[in-house]
């Protein structure tokens, strides 16, 4: 096997220094030159590693995709998270296309928020693990609207620890809230939608949910089984009218994305995107909002990677 490390140019280099583990001893088990250099993230992304000019990261407000008008006058749509960071830019996004909001946050700035919006919004301020808390509040939802035609399990947190030292409740919590609340939010919500026979069910998941992002362990496999989950979801309920898929962003600029990837690190990560920057709240919301869409109807179980094409290499 060639040796790897000899193509690279200098940032290349940083990023083996970054995910190659110290080659074994001679005499140990893993000895072997191919043991010894077995595919790593860096070495599996020749492609990322070109070098090309930066695009500009569209300033706040600029709405990259103002070709494209949702109208969601006749929907009610809920969504998880909905106070910061993505979810907040969807509430404004979904309100602004008319429709009806069922807004969860564990943080009551959600109620400044939905005050804000306009329009008719039932907000709840709740932990989305609570399962009692969020068969209740889908109730009070379809009770106020009538029906829950979109939801958006977008809700999820981050937390960052080497696998060797991963506390076990980091995990479990990293776990109970970005796959136990997704499948509480969809089990509540479905119902309801197959009951109607109509329904779009949008799950935030993360490029994290197909590759390996060093200090994510906890967060990758919460991802990962986003994923699963949305496929399996997509094979039950399609035939029965609701679809259900996946969004996947790169780093957002986010609280969430910012406490990952934050000076020189996320500058790193930039370089291995090949649009070579970012992703906005914005343009996450657009993808989420057309999966959303009654278009959207043949969409089932996908996994939309808003990601500039760093999974893709
Ligand atoms: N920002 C990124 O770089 C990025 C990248 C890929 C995927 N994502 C995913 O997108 C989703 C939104 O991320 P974000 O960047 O907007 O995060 P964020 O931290 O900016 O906002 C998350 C929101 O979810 C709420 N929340 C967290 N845990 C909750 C719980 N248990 N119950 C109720 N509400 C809860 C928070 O209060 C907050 O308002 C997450 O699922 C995240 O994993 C984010």
């Amino acid at each position: 096997m060639p040796d790897t490390t000899s193509t690279y140019d200098i940032a290349a280099g940083e990023r083996l220094a970054e995910f190659v583990a110290e080659p074994p001893a001679s005499g140990s088990p893993n000895s072997s030159p191919s043991r010894g250099r077995r595919p790593t993230i860096a070495s599996t992304r020749r492609c990322a590693m070109t070098r090309g000019p930066a695009v500009p990261t569209p300033t706040p407000g600029d709405d990259v995709m103002s070709q494209v008008q949702f109208d969601f006058h006749d929907s009610v749509v809920m969504i998880t998270g909905a106070a910061n960071g993505i979810g907040r830019e969807l509430a404004e996004r979904f309100a602004a296309a008319g429709a009806k909001l069922v807004l969860v946050d564990k943080s009551d700035t959600v109620d400044t928020l939905a005050a804000g919006l306009g329009g008719e919004t039932l907000t709840t301020v709740l932990d989305i693990t609570d399962e009692a808390g969020v068969e209740a509040l889908v109730e009070r939802g379809v009770a106020r609207f009538g029906r829950i035609d979109v939801l958006v399990n977008n809700a999820g947190i981050g937390p960052l620890a080497p696998a060797e030292a991963m506390d076990t409740a980091l995990w479990d919590a990293t776990q109970a809230v970005n796959l136990r609340g997704v499948f509480f939010g969809c089990r509540a919500v479905g119902r309801r939608m197959l009951a109607a026979g109509y329904g779009r069910i949008v799950n935030l998941a993360s490029q994290a949910a197909s590759v390996g992002l060093e200090g994510h362990l906890a967060y990758c496999t919460s991802k990962s089984g986003v994923l699963g989950l949305t496929r399996t979801l997509a094979l039950e309920w399609g035939p029965r009218g609701v679809t259900v898929n996946a969004v996947s962003p790169t780093v957002v600029d986010t609280e969430l994305g910012r406490y990952g990837w934050a000076g020189e690190k996320g500058e790193r990560m930039k370089a291995l995107i090949p649009t070579r920057r970012f992703a906005t709240p914005a343009e996450i919301a657009h993808g989420v909002m057309f999966l959303a869409s009654r278009e959207a109807a043949m969409i089932n179980g996908a996994d939309l990677r808003i990601d500039g094409g760093y999974t893709a290499c």
